[in-house]
Parts: C-alpha cells; structure tokens; sequence
C-alpha cells in the first residue's frame, strides 16, 4: 500500500477501504508515515468527506491504536456520558452520583480544560485532596464498592487521537465532522462502557453553533456507537449561553453541590434530571426516560445523590467536607463585580467571550501545560430573559491577580446584550436522538 495513493484517491472523492484506514493510522502512530503526508489526506478528507462507513472504520482503528479498557470485571450495564464541551458544563458533576445513586455504575474517564472551556478532572482536583489518577484496579474497586469513580484520560489510550488532534489542530482541519465523530468516540468506544450519553452542546460557546451542524454531528456520533453494538444516544443542547451561573472550577463544584442539594439554578438542573434519566433507562434501573427523570428527581429530593457525592470524594481522597463548608475550595483573594449601564432585559450572554473571560481570570489554560487557579472564575447574577436595572451587578469575577481579573472583567462587558424588549428563554435540551 502507498500513502501518496491513498492521498490521491480520497482528493479525487474515492472512498477509502477498511485496509487502507488502518494502514494509515498504524503507519503514523508507528512513526511510519510522516505528519505532512498525513496533513494532505485531512485536508482531502476536509474537502471531499468520509461517508460513514470510513467514519467508523476510522474510528474503530483510532480506538485500538493504543490500549482499551475492559470494565467486564464490573457488575451491570456501564453508561458513559460525554459533552462535546462548553462553558460552565459542569453536568458531569451532578448526573453522575444521581446515576450511581440510582445503581447506574461509573467508570468514567474524563479531560482536562483547555482554551474557553472546562474540564472535569480539573473541578474535581479543586476539592482539596481528591485524586484523579488511580490505578486501574483501585478504579474497577471503587466501581464495584460504590458504584462510581472518574478519573482522568490515561496516556497510553487513543494514541492515534492524540497525534491526530495536535495535527488537526495546526492544519486547518478540526471542523469536520468525520474528523470530529471519530475522535470523540474513539475515546468513548475505548473506555469500555456498554452504552453511550453523548451531549452534543449547541450554541455560540461550542464546537457546533448552530443546530443543523449539532443535529449532524450527534447523528454520526450515534451511527458509529450503534455499528460498534454500544446504544448511543445524543442529546442536542443549548450553549448559546453559559451553563447554570457559576464558571471556574471550584465555583463550578460549588454549583453541582447546590444543584444536588435542589439548590441548584433551573437550567443545569433540569438538564441534570433530564440526562440522569436518559442514564437510568440506558442503564436498565428506569422503564423509559421519563420514568428515569421522577427516579433522578427523586435521588435529588431524597439527598441519595448528595450522599454519592460524599463517599465518591472520599474514597477517592478528597475532603468530603466541601460539602458542607465551602471555605474549605481554594479561596480567591480578588473580587470584581460587573455593573449593568442600562435597564432591560437580557438578550445574550455569549458563552465563548464569557468562556474566553473566565480562562483570564486564571481559571483556564491557552497551552495543555499551563498552570491553572483553581479558585477563579466567574459567576454571573442574572441569566437570559432576566430583568435588569442600571447599576445591577451582572456578574462577579474572582481570582488571585488583580490586574488579570480586572482584564477578564472589562472584556467579559462586551459578552451581555441588554435590549428594552422582553426575551424568551432558549430552548434547553433541542432534541434528543436515538431513543
Ligand atoms: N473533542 C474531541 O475530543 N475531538 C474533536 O475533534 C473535537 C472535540
């Protein structure tokens, strides 16, 4: 086989074989084929597309590329869940101890943040003490003692991903959906569950901004899951706006646990029980996903869910105390508030630049090893369709660095719309496919 062949035939729109994929990704994690050769066949895949039987025989030999995850050693029906990533997502946190609180188990492998959105390993780590990095016994343990355990990307799975991604990223080649589906699922078809919750996150602050491109992406991602014999559903949901209110890591763990304790601001808890019971179908502890949504309710009501979280931090070495006395989440020593210039209604907040803000304040990262604050952030006090009057604060914006709070503040003015006229509410979960 020749790469210069298999370059030619897909800028001619030919449709690549199984042979020839896997011949491609083997040659270049070993080393083989080199990163500009590669480079031509993305832009021709960007170009003339892969249908979707070359979308899943790409992801397939990305997800053996390196080492898989066998869960077989865990009791019941494994539901991974998986947002596409946005700002202020901090869903996994709540969704996972309703789903384990309810008997769903979780033996979920999750990322870092990176750029204008949030990662989960990294909220976790503001607990003080929690570890992600378990070994994979100490992981499968805690799964079948208490039903959960996340921990973050081990480096030895995907590797075709990891290469393929940074090549992608200096190439003009990450905005393609066969390029897009395979990397996610991939990732998800080799962290072993048995099935799959995809959030594909819609909105100005994601990857898909509009709903036909989010639509099309959940329905690859779906066809490549269901060929891989995993039942995979997706949900399309709004990211035009920030998540909840909270934006950082340990504002953001502070949110999940007010939302688990039915404290929680409407959306991230609506979606939170929404999701949840999607999981408890999936998972076999619900009828339908209706019926999943008053259980995953109720684990909120009856403080199951809480209970969960306590015992998922602790066991995995973090203060569970958090729960109760949030002194004890790293703590900033900066505190700005944003004011309103003019009364009305608020038309947008716009995730990306409220996204792009917070990592100013610290709580992001712009290169994977930047060091991060993790008391930093941003919370905003009023949300889209709320009332507003001149002199309202907007929002708070809290940090260790004056100057870099400061900054984030004045940039994140620019991310609210404030207009006269009265404002619906975006539409929260759009549709849910594959169910
Ligand atoms: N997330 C991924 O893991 N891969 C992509 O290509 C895009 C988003």
């Amino acid at each position: 086989m020749n790469m210069n062949d298999i370059i030619i035939k897909k800028r001619q729109g030919g449709k690549l074989t199984k042979d020839e994929i896997d011949y491609v990704v083997s040659g270049y994690v070993a080393g083989d084929i080199p990163d500009y050769q590669v480079s031509a066949l993305l832009m021709a895949i960007f170009f003339m597309h892969m249908d979707e039987e070359e979308t899943s025989q790409l992801t397939e030999a990305m997800r053996y590329s390196g080492d898989t995850i066998d869960l077989s050693g865990i009791s019941g029906i494994k539901v991974d869940k998986h947002s596409t990533g946005g700002v202020g997502d901090k869903t996994t946190l709540v969704v996972t101890p309703i789903a384990a609180a309810c008997g769903v188990p979780i033996a979920k492998m999750s990322g870092r943040g990176l750029g204008f959105t949030g990662g989960t390993v990294d909220k976790m780590e503001s607990i003080p003490g929690f570890r992600t990095s378990l070994e994979p016994k100490e992981f499968m343990d805690q799964v079948n003692d208490i039903g959960i355990s996340v921990i973050g990307q081990t480096a030895h799975i995907t590797p075709a991903d990891k290469k393929l991604y940074a090549l992608r990223d200096v190439t003009g080649t990450v905005d393609n959906f066969s390029l897009i589906a395979s990397s996610i699922m991939s990732k998800k078809l080799a962290a072993g569950s048995d099935k799959i919750l995809l959030d594909v996150k819609c909105g100005d602050g994601a990857f898909m901004e509009n709903i036909d491109d989010a639509e099309t992406l959940g329905g690859i991602m779906c066809d490549i899951g269901n060929r891989a014999g995993k039942t995979t559903v997706a949900a399309i949901t709004d990211m035009s706006q920030p998540l909840g209110k909270a934006v950082g890591n340990s504002l953001e763990v502070i949110e999940a646990i007010e939302t688990l304790k039915g404290n929680g601001p409407e959306d991230i808890t609506e979606l939170s029980k929404r999701l949840g019971g999607i999981m408890l179908y999936l998972g076999g502890r619900a009828k339908s996903a209706e019926d999943g949504y008053v259980i995953a309710e109720h684990a909120i009501a009856g403080g199951a869910a809480l209970e969960k979280l306590k015992s998922f931090i602790e066991r995995q070495g973090g203060d569970s105390n958090v729960v109760e006395d949030y002194s004890l989440f790293p703590q900033p020593t900066v505190e700005l508030n944003l004011i309103a210039e003019e009364s009305g209604y608020i038309e947008a907040i716009k995730a990306k630049s409220i996204g792009l803000a917070s990592q100013h304040t610290g709580a992001g990262r712009a290169t994977k090893d930047d060091e991060i604050d993790l008391s930093a952030g941003i919370y905003l006090h009023k949300k889209v369709a709320d009332h507003v009057s001149k002199g309202d604060v907007l929002a708070t914006f809290y940090g260790r660095d004056k100057a870099k709070v400061k900054a984030a503040r004045d940039e994140a003015a620019k991310a609210f719309i404030i207009t006269a006229e009265k404002v619906k509410k975006p539409i929260l979960i759009k549709e849910i496919l594959g169910l």
